[in-house]
């Protein structure tokens, strides 16, 4: 667990796009001042150029310029009032960064930075603000604010990835979100389970991360799990449930009960038969025991019989 940034958090993530790739994003918070990079590219001087930034998408789309070594803010869009400036003293190097002051959500947006004397030299610029969060406390819960802020994971993906076992492999998947979530498994009691491995984080060009999850699940009497996510700085959480299926559970452990119910039934019966038959074998052996025991007195008897009958005649 993370502990509560106390807020204010909120991001900002510069990144050059298209011409500039492999620049890491800047990330700030709401309300600082920021900069926007550009160079250019000979390392020549800009004081007598004319540098021109720019926001395609608005009306009017001027931010900044500059021309006749002094700032012309006559066409600049309200906006930006009072909040852009160059660093005067870093042109003569070639930087024509742009310094935005008390950044505002509506500052979302793809800037260009363009030099129409030099190859016309344009730099695009995109600035991603994660919304502010100022007004979020420690006391603010935690909730599905997927709609209300830009970078709030919408949609972990649960997948069933696979077998170990007996047990069922599960994925889940949170993609282009900013700050980092934090991933947990939980079953459907709530208790967190142990995930398999740590949590997988990536981040494109842009700074937004992917995460990625496993967790490996037992056959259970309710198999529902639960893939939480999390941005605790931005009091952002949202969960995507899943039911695995009896039948997804490999049939091995039906199989084994199957033989060993088998063996069982098996060796019962043979050792139910070896008794019949012991006992069969008994009876017969002292049926035959018997009979001749009679046999023998019978002929005990007759042989006395017959000596009294003897006797008798020699009386
Ligand atoms: C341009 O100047 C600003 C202000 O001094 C500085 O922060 C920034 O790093 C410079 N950019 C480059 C590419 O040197
Ligand atoms: C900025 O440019 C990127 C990449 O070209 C694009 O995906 C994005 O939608 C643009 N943003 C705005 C606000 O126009
Ligand atoms: C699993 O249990 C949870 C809570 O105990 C319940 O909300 C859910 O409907 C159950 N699902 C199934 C498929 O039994």
């Amino acid at each position: 667990m993370r502990i509560y940034s106390v807020c204010m958090l909120c991001s900002l993530i510069i990144s050059s796009t298209a011409s500039d790739t492999g620049v890491q994003p800047i990330v700030a918070l709401v309300g600082d001042d920021v900069i926007l990079p550009c160079t250019l590219r000979d390392t020549v001087s800009a004081v007598y150029q004319s540098v021109e930034w720019q926001r395609p998408d608005l009306k009017p789309k001027e931010v900044h310029l500059y021309r006749d070594e002094k700032d012309d803010l006559v066409l600049q869009n309200p906006v930006f009032r009072g909040r852009t400036s160059l660093f005067k003293e870093e042109l003569e190097n070639g930087n024509t960064s742009l310094k935005l002051t008390r950044v505002k959500l509506s500052d979302v947006g793809n800037y260009t930075c363009y030099i129409p004397l030099l190859n016309h030299q344009k730099t695009i610029i995109q600035l991603l603000v994660g919304e502010s969060t100022h007004l979020l406390t420690t006391q603010t819960p935690l909730r599905d604010r997927s709609h209300e802020i830009r970078g709030a994971v919408s949609r972990p993906v649960i997948i069933i990835e696979g077998m170990e076992g007996d047990e069922v492999v599960l994925r889940c998947e949170a993609e282009g979100c900013y700050p980092e979530p934090v991933m947990e498994w939980c079953d459907a009691q709530g208790r967190v389970l142990p995930a398999a491995g740590p949590t997988e984080t990536s981040r494109d060009r842009e700074g937004c991360y992917t995460v990625t999850s496993h967790v490996i699940v037992p056959k259970s009497d309710n198999n529902t799990f639960t893939c939480r996510v999390q941005q605790l700085e931005i009091k952002h959480m949202k969960e995507r449930q899943v039911h695995v299926p009896d039948q997804m559970f490999p049939k091995t452990c039906w199989l084994t009960v199957l033989v060993t119910v088998l063996v069982a039934v098996l060796v019962e019966a043979v050792a139910g038969g070896l008794y019949l038959l012991m006992k069969k074998w008994i009876l017969t052996f002292r049926k035959e025991a018997r009979t001749s025991l009679m046999k023998n007195k019978e002929t005990t008897k007759n042989e006395e019989d017959e000596a009294s009958v003897l006797s008798l005649s020699s009386v």
